[in-house]
């Protein structure tokens, strides 16, 4: 099964990602795909031996013109399933439409708890004593598609929105990997 992966910084989600896709896992990974040319990420696939490709949203006009951009480059990879990780782009209905079904995402946050940006900021500030991760298919509305799979790590009273971040990052770390093998299993 192909699988794209689409990212905006580091990419750590597509490197656990590319590297769970070995031995009997019925995915490999084909592309990788950034919006930012500086994606430290696309040096990590790079050395993974994954082809890369950059879709710079600032080189377009609009964002229809982007996401046909990016539309092309995927349907080049032709691939069977995509996941967006850390990938920091709202992607209009009509782009999601067209991979419905076959693109998953992750989300630092327990949807439908903190749908967007500042998850953990926001977690905190509610008082929250747990957060966590989702992963889940993507639908035209954000953050909103039916989930596939959570996991709950403990808030402390002394974290910042940073030291939640990376207790949550590691869980997203996890968690994607085996939500994924899951889904593609289901595939057929
Ligand atoms: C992280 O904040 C993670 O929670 C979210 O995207 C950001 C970067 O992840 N999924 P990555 O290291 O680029 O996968």
């Amino acid at each position: 099964i192909r699988t794209a992966i689409l990212i905006s910084g580091g990419g750590s989600n597509m490197v656990r990602l590319a590297e769970s896709m070995t031995g009997d896992h019925p995915a490999r990974p084909v592309l990788v795909v950034s919006n930012r040319p500086d994606a430290g990420g696309l040096l990590k696939a790079r050395d993974m031996g994954i082809d890369t490709a950059i879709v710079d949203h600032k080189d377009f006009a609009d964002r229809e013109a982007f996401e046909t951009k990016l539309h092309e480059t995927l349907l080049a990879a032709n691939p069977d399933v995509i996941c967006l990780a850390g990938f920091m782009r709202v992607l209009n209905g009509s782009f999601v439409q067209k991979w419905q079904g076959r693109m998953l995402n992750i989300h630092p946050s327990l949807l439908p708890k903190y749908k967007g940006l500042h998850t953990h900021q926001r977690a905190i500030e509610a008082g929250d004593t747990e957060a966590g991760v989702t992963v889940h298919m993507v639908t035209p509305a954000l953050d909103d598609g039916p989930i596939l799979g959570q996991a709950r790590v403990p808030v402390l009273a002394s974290d910042t929105p940073d030291d939640l971040a990376a207790r949550v990052l590691k869980a997203e770390h996890a968690l994607y990997p085996a939500v994924f093998r899951r889904f593609v299993e289901q595939l057929n």
